[in-house]
């Protein structure tokens, strides 16, 4: 759509194009914002659903602490429309692709996910030679069977290598519970939900204690935020906090299919409580600190606390 569609019916617009109403995307990002603010967890939109820098910048305005992408093409359009803080949550393969990356960091401060060596020793030859950091996270495959590597001792390995490669900086890990997103039976649905997110945390840890600085846990998304939201409270460091991805449309609720699940609990995750509060606000602030806004995770919603 451009300028001069303004104002004009919609039976006079050139197909495809994207509509979306305003105000329920404006009503989404601000229930999102504030639902993330509550659960003292960091909230790092994925933007694959719309594509659009316009609205990412009102996410990043809403409080998001950066923007999440699938593939470097979407992270380079971002970039040049002034987004620096993006995760582009897959692999991102071979020299060419691997080039363009470190060329990406001169304009914007990107985070890649890698699922092998060989990969992530191509990218620190890439960062390396163009005289960069890239940010590294490890995906860990928490079921999709899609991409990453095992939970345990396989992704606590890839860690260890990832982080002592030149160029990159290793931050953590990430995880997508995308295949708990088709469960309809809601307590069936949480409880796969803790177990794939559960795998991420103690993979965390694992790796914390191996002495690897994980900084990032991240994992969620529109169709599984609702059995994410027990698991930040209680995993929280003090200050930190795990990320989510999310992505809100245009759909009352966060969500952007049309067969949307609506939260039972308002804005508020479940058992909120004024404590809970207490700790979203500690998290409020290292939000504006100097790490900024990357948070770690510890434990979660099924598992006991450390
Ligand atoms: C890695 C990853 N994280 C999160 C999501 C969730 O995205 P959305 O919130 O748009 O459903 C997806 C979607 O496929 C994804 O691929």
């Amino acid at each position: 759509m451009t300028t001069g569609d303004v104002g004009r019916s919609k039976w006079e617009l050139d197909t495809p194009v994207l509509l979306a109403d305003l105000d329920v995307v404006e009503a989404n990002i601000e229930r999102l914002a504030r639902y993330c603010r509550a659960a003292g967890v960091a909230w790092r939109p994925h933007t694959k659903g719309q594509k659009v820098p316009a609205l990412a910048h009102k996410e990043l305005a809403a409080g998001a602490i950066g923007i999440t992408c699938a593939k470097l093409g979407e992270a380079e359009v971002m970039a040049a429309a002034g987004v620096r803080d993006i995760l582009v949550a897959n692999q991102v393969v071979g020299p060419a692709k691997a080039a363009r990356l470190a060329n990406l960091l001169r304009h914007a401060d990107v985070i890649v996910t890698v699922d092998s060596l060989e990969n992530a020793e191509e990218l620190s030859t890439a960062a390396s030679r163009k005289g960069q950091t890239l940010r590294v996270l490890v995906e860990v495959n928490v079921g999709m069977n899609r991409a990453g590597v095992q939970p345990g001792e396989p992704a606590v390995r890839l860690s260890g290598k990832v982080a002592a490669l030149p160029g990159l900086r290793y931050v953590g890990l990430m995880g997508w519970e995308g295949h708990c997103a088709g469960i309809a039976d809601a307590v069936e649905k949480r409880r796969a939900i803790e177990t794939a997110v559960g795998a991420l945390v103690e993979t965390a840890e694992r790796c914390r204690q191996a002495g690897l600085a994980v900084e990032i846990v991240s994992c969620g998304g529109t169709s599984t935020f609702q059995g994410d939201r027990a698991h930040p409270r209680r995993d929280r460091d003090p200050g930190g906090r795990r990320h989510l991805r999310r992505c809100p449309l245009s759909e009352p609720g966060g969500r952007s299919s049309s067969r949307a699940h609506r939260p039972q609990h308002g804005d508020q995750p479940a058992h909120a409580d004024p404590g809970d509060r207490r700790r979203g606000s500690q998290g409020d602030e290292c939000r504006r600190g100097a790490s900024a806004a990357e948070g770690s995770g510890r434990g979660h919603g099924g598992h006991p606390l450390r």
